[in-house]
């Protein structure tokens, strides 16, 4: 794994959408998987930026999206299909049916989540994903559990997922408690995984998922498995690891 060292939130935000326009730079029609939360919000901006100064375009980039709260529809200014457009889509030359989010009120999960993992298998995988990281070390909304969960499907929040993410609600009993992730099939067949983190709260979750044991506990430790994970992250979130001593 290829770790990047930034200073703080701005830096780390730059050097992740630096990397995602070179991908892009390098492929122009390439797949990017996304990913939604307060992580790389920054990276989005720096993108719409570039974009507005021409220097990269999203016109034949397909994007597949990881995740969607189930029962939300795609106007509600809490569904990631919304983060999506106002964070990026909307402000891109990227067409509207390049852009794929999980539908939360698809009426029936299960097909709509095999033809969800069939598109990304047509595609031959994607050629980048961003991933975030929950602080149990969740990615996309694949949640700690006794097994990994290979195709995309629906998942329950666990009670920490739901606390960490009712900031973005009126209240905590608004947060929806289950979602639609990609599973670990998905991620883990991409060619290249971008793992972002910033922050003290995820110093254990990047600790854990880079250097502690590969297992279904701590979801982000399936990518020590993957050939081509670059981690970039501010010192704050690599602060357990530095402690523990591994190199970065
Ligand atoms: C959310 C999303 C993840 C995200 C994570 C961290 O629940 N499903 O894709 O990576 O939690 O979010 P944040 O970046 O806001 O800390």
């Amino acid at each position: 794994m290829k770790i990047y060292r930034e200073k703080d939130y701005d830096a780390m935000s730059r050097r992740a959408a630096q990397i995602i326009a070179g991908e892009i730079t390098h492929n122009p029609a390439c797949a990017l998987g996304l990913a939604t939360g307060s992580t790389p919000e920054g990276a989005y901006k720096y993108l719409v930026d570039w974009y507005k100064q021409g220097l990269v375009s999203f016109r034949d980039v397909l994007s597949v999206n990881l995740d969607e709260y189930v029962g939300l529809a795609p106007d509600h200014d809490q569904s990631y299909r919304y983060f999506m457009q106002s964070n990026l889509f909307d402000h891109v030359d990227i067409l509207p049916e390049n852009t794929r989010v999980p539908d939360g009120l698809t009426k029936d999960p299960e097909a709509f989540c095999a033809e969800y993992d069939a598109y990304i298998r047509s595609l031959g995988y994607v050629n980048l994903q961003l991933l975030g990281i929950g602080r149990n070390g969740h990615i996309g909304f694949n949640e700690p559990g006794d097994h990994f969960v290979k195709e995309t499907h629906v998942v329950d929040l666990t009670e920490s997922t739901i606390d960490a993410n009712a900031r973005f609600f009126a209240s905590r009993d608004d947060v929806p408690r289950q979602a639609i992730s990609m599973g670990m099939g998905a991620i883990m067949g991409a060619k290249k995984v971008l793992l972002c983190a910033s922050g003290e709260d995820k110093a254990d979750a990047i600790c854990r998922s880079v250097s502690g044991p590969i297992t279904p506990e701590c979801p982000g430790s399936i990518l020590q498995l993957h050939k081509n994970v670059v981690l970039v992250a501010d010192e704050a979130a690599l602060s357990k690891l530095i402690a523990a001593g591994v190199e970065v």
